[in-house]
């Protein structure tokens, strides 16, 4: 270390005089400069030390090394358009040598990936996260109704699976994704993570009184299946993130509302909070990839018309969740209370489409095409 630092100091063609005490000194220099390129001469007077000339290898060796963009991902320039496969797993803003591996991140287009706001949302969702083992009140005491209590579980039971498929598709596009665009993985990474605790606390909430989970229905699935296997970074974001977790937003909110214990109302809040960012940032990147190419709108108008047309035959939302929906807002069996969970249900359906429209109004869609798109929405709500 001491005698490189000391060469890359000197001047070029400067020689520089090392000595120690090392019996076999000489013998080791003597070889490393021969490997390293480096001229060797000892000194006939003084065997004990020996000259060294810097070839020019070791200033070859980065000859040819670029930057891979810079640090700063609040520099507009630190984040190129196309950073190249041979930057592959390299920190950004690092010195990559030239001769570095071609790796093959098929999401490496700033315009499909790339949002500022990923920073700012990054930072927020570090910030939120929450401890289910305390954040949630598990031994505060209360009882329900069996039907009631039997809805929450069939809720939960439908919460969980939908939990499971928004975990799948982030983590799928973090494998693909340009290492360049470091906050973006780092947002669905997070993002995964908070699905991993929705996943949990409605299981845990299903379980707490000792009941098995309730009804996974071949319709509800086969919704999902087509957001898990949607290949298109642009297309799941939107079907997932925009339209699936926008209407969740709604879904959990109400569920939060006329939660029958406090248990059911925290798991709810919670997971809402954190999907207000899921959304957030489906929305920032799409609307700067729409920005940067108008076509992509048509590309996501048609992969709703896609999905609705592969849906069709499929019950959409079970009947045993819809009827739980309406358990849930009701509070008993009682004809009343019935027609007033039914009532709020139905207030329910039309807020999440009310909700939908407006993001589609924001990301660019014409008003026909937001209502035509809201309605064609899998029936799912995911
Ligand atoms: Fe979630
Ligand atoms: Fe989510």
């Amino acid at each position: 270390m001491l005698v490189k630092r000391a060469l890359r100091a000197a001047a070029d063609g400067h020689p520089i005089t090392v000595s120690g005490t090392a019996p076999d000194l000489l013998v080791h220099l003597r070889t490393w400069c021969r490997a390293e390129g480096h001229e060797f001469q000892s000194p006939e007077l003084d065997p004990t030390c020996a000259v060294i000339v810097r070839g020019p290898a070791s200033s070859q060796r980065w000859s040819g090394a670029e930057r891979a963009g810079g640090a700063d991902a609040l520099n507009p320039a630190a984040i190129v358009d196309r950073p190249p496969q041979r930057w592959g797993l390299a920190a950004r803003g690092a010195l990559v040598e030239s001769g570095s591996p071609e790796f093959h991140f098929p999401l490496a287009e700033k315009a499909q990936v790339w949002s500022a706001d990923a920073i700012r949302l990054y930072a927020q969702a570090t910030a939120a996260q929450w401890d289910p083992a305390t954040a949630i009140p598990w031994d505060v005491e209360f009882d329900l109704p069996d039907e009631v209590e039997d809805a929450v579980v069939q809720i939960m039971t439908y919460l969980v699976e939908n939990e499971t498929a928004a975990l799948i598709v982030p983590s799928r596009f973090i494998a693909q994704l340009h290492p360049h665009f470091r906050e973006v993985m780092q947002v669905l990474a997070v993002q995964a993570a908070d699905e991993a605790r929705h996943m949990e606390v409605f299981t845990r909430r299903a379980l707490l009184k000792g009941r098995r989970p309730g009804l996974s229905t071949a319709g509800g699935q086969a919704s999902l299946q087509t957001l898990v296997e949607e290949p298109d970074f642009a297309v799941a974001s939107f079907l997932l993130s925009v339209l699936g977790e926008g209407t969740f937003l709604s879904l959990l909110w109400f569920l939060e509302r006329f939660a029958p214990d406090p248990v059911t109302s925290a798991v709810c809040r919670l997971a809402a909070q954190d999907e207000a960012r899921h959304v957030a940032f489906g929305m920032a990147h799409l609307r700067e990839h729409i920005q940067s190419d108008a076509s992509v709108l048509g590309l996501l108008a048609n992969a709703v018309r896609r999905r609705h047309d592969a849906l069709r035959h499929t019950a959409g939302l079970n009947a045993e969740v819809f009827d739980a929906l309406v358990l849930f807002a009701a509070g008993s069996w009682s004809p009343a209370d019935i027609a007033t969970g039914y009532d709020h249900v139905a207030r329910l359906v039309e807020e999440m489409h009310t909700g939908r429209r407006k993001r589609l109004l924001r990301l660019g869609f014409s008003e026909g095409d937001a209502e035509e798109l809201s309605s064609l929405h899998t029936r799912n709500f995911m």
